[in-house]
């Protein structure tokens, strides 16, 4: 009945990631009407500083109310549609993003093509980029609405480049090598690698040997560098972020070739914490890229609504430079916050100095060293535990036992009853030895939960994509 396309399961929907989220709706913990519901863990949302938006939209009520010194702006918003978007708030954008970057890059509006989130940016250059069939290397683990955002409609293969633990999951020449040695030998065709930087899940910065490294590998293989930089604005700690447009610059690429094949997609979804207004763009050097991914951004346009609010309140660089230190300090906080939560659980973490989550080290938690036994305490830690973290395979990560633990999409109160609960799983499972049943006294929701069809079809997909 259904597109061969639209019924693929090249979409992910399956994968554990997703069904977290399903399993989570059926019982949101809330502490005054659901105080044994699930935690929402998996979502990489920051609420940490709507007081600081919402302050200024009070302050500023003619960007709400379409207005512009007084006078409303409706009826022009209303019929404005054209694709390249609002002069103003791309004016805006470049600025913010340098200012993202210590100013210490420039960017410049016609470069710049705007899309409905990093969503749709990601999938619109993807589709510019690369034909069906031909692949992409992305390092593992990676962020798991990647296989729906670059495979699902375009039809373009990932091939992961492997990262491990004995590195901290650092990207190295050997690893993009193999990775583009196996495409080969599958006979994919690589046009290039996507990075996220900030990493989603590892909630670390790349470094600048890592960068020049990529590039370097960028240039051997003639292929394009696309850099995932939605989570730059939350860097709270050292060392700070490196964009690699900056890395490109410093090693003055700025005249060859490789220059035109290094693009960058952004969102203000989580620097802002604006998913819901889906804004995301692509920034590239290349005229060809930027001319046909304005032809496509017809199909996710950012409502002139929100770009005129977004322009004034991105114009407003008071407000922008103090929203950016109060929000990287807020993260910074919640970070250690759920650090040395787990630390009472014996539980460690990945040092990490960016992004709304933890890569957490579950692997001692786990009754054997597979990605069974992960999916089996991934179901625990959701269902009788009542926390929803995403397990590793589903990043396609290689190593079982990592979970991604979100931190920021939630109140200070609701993050300590998270730290109660896994520390008191932590110290059951060390009671019982791990392996043995877990015997608690589940409460008939989450027994019922635990044999239900959600539960059951839990990350056979993950499994399936780990073996292949
Ligand atoms: C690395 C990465 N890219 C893109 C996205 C999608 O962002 P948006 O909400 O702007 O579509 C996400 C969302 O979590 C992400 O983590």
């Amino acid at each position: 009945m259904l597109s061969t396309m639209a019924s693929s399961n090249s979409h992910g929907q399956d994968s554990s990631y997703f069904l977290g989220l399903q399993v989570y709706e059926k019982s949101p913990f809330d502490e005054v009407v659901n105080p044994t519901g699930i935690i929402q863990m998996g979502l990489a949302e920051n609420q940490l500083s709507f007081d600081l938006v919402e302050s200024w939209l009070r302050k500023n009520p003619d960007a709400m109310g379409l207005k512009k010194d007084g006078e409303s702006v409706f009826r022009e918003l209303a019929l404005f549609q054209d694709y390249h978007g609002l002069p103003a708030f791309k004016n805006e954008l470049v600025e913010y993003m340098a200012k993202i970057r210590g100013n210490k890059v420039k960017f410049d509006p016609k470069n710049l093509v705007l899309a409905a989130g990093a969503t749709s940016a990601n999938e619109t250059l993807i589709f510019c980029l690369a034909n069906r069939g031909e692949a992409l290397l992305l390092p593992t683990p990676y962020y798991p609405g990647f296989d729906r955002d670059l495979k699902w409609r375009t039809g373009v293969e990932i091939v992961p480049v492997h990262c491990s633990s004995s590195n901290g999951f650092r990207i190295t020449r050997l690893a993009l090598e193999e990775a583009y040695e196996r495409a080969q030998k599958l006979h994919l065709k690589v046009k290039g690698v996507l990075i996220t930087n900030p990493s989603n899940p590892l909630g670390t910065t790349m470094t600048r040997d890592e960068l020049n490294q990529l590039i370097t590998f960028a240039i051997a293989k003639n292929i394009h560098v696309i850099s995932d930089e939605v989570f730059s604005g939350t860097v709270f700690d050292f060392p700070g972020f490196i964009s690699i447009i900056e890395a490109a610059r410093d090693r003055n690429l700025e005249n060859t070739d490789v220059w035109s094949r290094i693009h960058i997609v952004y969102s203000l979804s989580k620097d802002l914490g604006l998913p819901g207004f889906r804004v995301g763009m692509i920034y590239s050097n290349n005229e060809t890229v930027i001319s046909s991914a304005t032809k496509m951004s017809s199909f996710g346009l950012v409502s002139s609504q929100t770009q005129y609010l977004l322009s004034n309140m991105l114009a407003n660089k008071k407000f922008t430079s103090k929203y950016m230190k109060e929000n990287q300090k807020r993260l910074k906080r919640r970070k250690e916050m759920l650090v040395s939560g787990l630390k009472k659980a014996g539980i460690e973490c990945l040092k990490g100095n960016a992004g709304l989550f933890c890569w957490v080290d579950m692997r001692h938690l786990l009754s054997s060293n597979i990605f069974e036994a992960e999916t089996e305490l991934w179901k625990k830690i959701l269902c009788e535990v009542g926390l929803n973290i995403s397990p590793g395979a589903s990043c396609h990560c290689t190593e079982p036992g990592w979970f991604r633990v979100c931190f920021a999409n939630m109140s200070h109160q609701t993050l300590q009853v998270a730290m109660q609960r896994i520390k008191d799983f932590a110290e059951r499972s060390s009671c019982s030895g791990i392996g043995k049943s877990y015997q608690q006294n589940m409460s008939s929701f989450r027994r019922k939960l635990l044999t239900s069809n959600w539960v059951r079809k839990l990350s056979s997909s993950d499994r399936d994509e780990q073996e292949r």
